[in-house]
This record gives C-alpha cells, sequence and structure tokens, in this order.
C-alpha cells in the first residue's frame, strides 16, 4: 500500500463517519456508529491503522500523524452525537423527574365482599370443627343430580333451570351432558365418595343458574354447603349448628326459623329462616341425609346418619352489611366496592 492510498484511505474514513454520526437518532443507532468506525477489534480505523506496518519507514511519521488526527477527530464525532441524542430525547421526555416530589398515591385493591364473607363464614364453621372441602364448578349429572336422589324425569334437571354445556360428545340438555353446577351439594357426594364417617365439612362457592337478575336473584352465585356424617348425627344437632353459626355471624340476636319442606336428598327436610326487617327471609334449605344417598355414596344407612345445609352467601353477606341488591356486588362498581 502506498502513503497516498493510506491518507487517502483515512479521509474517506472520516467523511464517511461524520455522515453517520450527524443521523445518529437513537441509542442503538450511536452505538452501531462506534463499533464500525471506533470498535478496538474490527472497527474501520482499526483496520486502516494494520495497514501502518506495511508502509515505507521514512513514511511512517506522517501515516501516524494523520492517523491520530482522524481518531481525534472520530472520538469528538461521537461524543457530539451523543451530547445531540441526550438533547433530542430530552426535548422530548421533558426536564428530568424531581425525586424530591412527593409520590402518586397508589390505589390498593383488597378483597371483595363475598370472598371476605366466605373465608369468615369458613372461619366460623372452622371453629365448630368443620374443613373445607372443595368441588368443580363444571358437573356431572351424577353428581349434580343422580346421586342426590334427583331422578331424570324431575324439574330440578329442566333445560330452562340449568346452564348445560354442549361438548363435543353431549347435546346440552341430554342426560349425560355436563353443566355448570347448580348446587355445591354436589361437593356432598364428591366427599363422601371418597372419604369415610366421621364427616364433617363445609364447601363454599359458584353456584349457576339462569335466572333474570334483579334485587334477590342473579344467575351466578355462593352457597355454603355444609355436611356432617357420623353414628348417631340428629336433626337437633343440625339446628344447634346453623343456631351457633347464626349467632357467631349474624349476631347474638338473630332469629332463626326451620320449616317443614322438601329436598331430594334429605329426610326429613326444612327451610332455614332468618328474621330480616320484621320479615322472615329464607336463607337455605337443610335436612337429614337421605337414606338413598348415603347408599348412593356406598355408606350404610343402618349405620351411620347425617345433616346437611345449603345456604346462600350472597344473602347472609347483605344481611349483615344491609346491602338491598344483590347487583351490587358483581356491578364492580369502587364507590360501592370500597367500602367493604
Ligand atoms: N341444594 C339446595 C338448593 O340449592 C339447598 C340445600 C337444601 C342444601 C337442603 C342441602 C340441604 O344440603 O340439605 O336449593
Amino acid at each position: 500500500m502506498s502513503l497516498a492510498d493510506f491518507l487517502s484511505s483515512l479521509q474517506s474514513l472520516q467523511d464517511e463517519a461524520s455522515e453517520a454520526f450527524a443521523k445518529v437518532s437513537s441509542q442503538q443507532s450511536l452505538e452501531d456508529a462506534r463499533v464500525r468506525f471506533l470498535g478496538a477489534k474490527n472497527g474501520a480505523l482499526r483496520q486502516i491503522q494494520k495497514q501502518l506496518g506495511k508502509l515505507d519507514k521514512d513514511e511512517k511519521p506522517q501515516a501516524g500523524q494523520k492517523l491520530n488526527e482522524v481518531k481525534r477527530s472520530l472520538s469528538a464525532g461521537l461524543e457530539r452525537a451523543t451530547e445531540a441524542l441526550a438533547d433530542a430525547q430530552s426535548a422530548t421526555t421533558g426536564p428530568p423527574a424531581d425525586p424530591t416530589l412527593p409520590g402518586e398515591p397508589l390505589r390498593l385493591g383488597h378483597i371483595h365482599p363475598i370472598t371476605q364473607t366466605m373465608d369468615h363464614l369458613k372461619e366460623i364453621m372452622g371453629r365448630m370443627g368443620f374443613e373445607t372441602a372443595e368441588g368443580p364448578e363444571v358437573e356431572d349429572p351424577w353428581h349434580n343430580f343422580v346421586a342426590l336422589n334427583i331422578p331424570e324425569d324431575h324439574p330440578a334437571r329442566d333445560p330452562l333451570d340449568n346452564f348445560y354445556l354442549a361438548t363435543a360428545d353431549a347435546v346440552a340438555g341430554e342426560a349425560d351432558s355436563q353443566l355448570m353446577r347448580s348446587q355445591t351439594s354436589t361437593v356432598q357426594i364428591r366427599v363422601m365418595e371418597n372419604r369415610q364417617p366421621p364427616i364433617r365439612i363445609v364447601s363454599l362457592g359458584r353456584v349457576y343458574r339462569p335466572d333474570a337478575p334483579d334485587a334477590t336473584h342473579f344467575p351466578m352465585f355462593h352457597q355454603m354447603e355444609g355436611l356432617m356424617v357420623d353414628r348417631q348425627v340428629t336433626m337437633a344437632n343440625l339446628k344447634t349448628v346453623l343456631r351457633v353459626f347464626a349467632n357467631n355471624y349474624l349476631g347474638s340476636d338473630v332469629q332463626i326459623r326451620f320449616r317443614p319442606s322438601f329436598f331430594p336428598f334429605t329426610e326429613p327436610s326444612v327451610e332455614v329462616d332468618f328474621l330480616w326487617n320484621d320479615q322472615w327471609i329464607e336463607f337455605g334449605g337443610a335436612g337429614m341425609v337421605d337414606p338413598a344417598v348415603l347408599s348412593a355414596v356406598g355408606y350404610d344407612p343402618e349405620t351411620v346418619s347425617g345433616f346437611a345445609f345449603g345456604l346462600g352467601v350472597e344473602r347472609l353477606c347483605m344481611r349483615r352489611h344491609n346491602i338491598t341488591d344483590i347487583r351490587d356486588l358483581y356491578s364492580g362498581d369502587m364507590r360501592f366496592l370500597s367500602q367493604f
């Protein structure tokens, strides 16, 4: 390589570099330009520097001087580009943040009133020795109906009163099609199928029924199911447990009434009412587990007996907090929800 070639390649490098630095518009393009021209290993300047050794001895001083000049100029160009980029960025983002300013208050989330209620109910029942059990929300007809002594022609199985699921191999509403559970009594069956007495459980969770929403109805709501099975469990045990529960959750002055009723899975059956603003309001059902249900899960009704109950969680929560419209619980309105 001749000295002239060496010098002219330095010159064109300098021209190229100053053009590239002028075009820098982002951190990435700045870094790309730095590596391309000033990279210590493979940068363009470094490549030319490697040719220095091939020049004649007496050409080297001049070549070296020019090399240093271009190097300084490139470094200065890089510095200017860096500053220009920083200026451009602060022009679009405004002045730097002031760390001494007070922060924006964070809005803290909190637990939904129904979840709070369920936690509270579990805690009260836990103190009476009832552990918590869970079951799926998508159920089969066996657990939602058949094992609970609800025969195929029972009105409770009407497709208009249930959310049946149309799946690949089932038509909605047919005898074998799955559904969103309409009651937590399903969990009674699941627990008894898997365990032997003595049993004392509650199960709290969502249930689904195609009801038009109004002040007291919503197509999804929650129930607390209770089940106790052992030798010699009686209706007196049931009434005591529900009384103690109600006194704990609704206050020692709560009035409770058991009204004769009918459920396919209990015999005898009662409906459970609480006095609320001088009116008896139904909160759920209860009774002694029907021997047919005990047999369906393989228990011997001659040796064990049990009681069961199912209470509406929303209604309990509404009575305790004086909420008059169930829809308020599910409107997602923070003005309502933030009160709990
Ligand atoms: N599953 C009933 C319903 O949703 C409520 C119920 C009644 C549950 C009696 C029970 C019971 O465990 O024994 O209407």
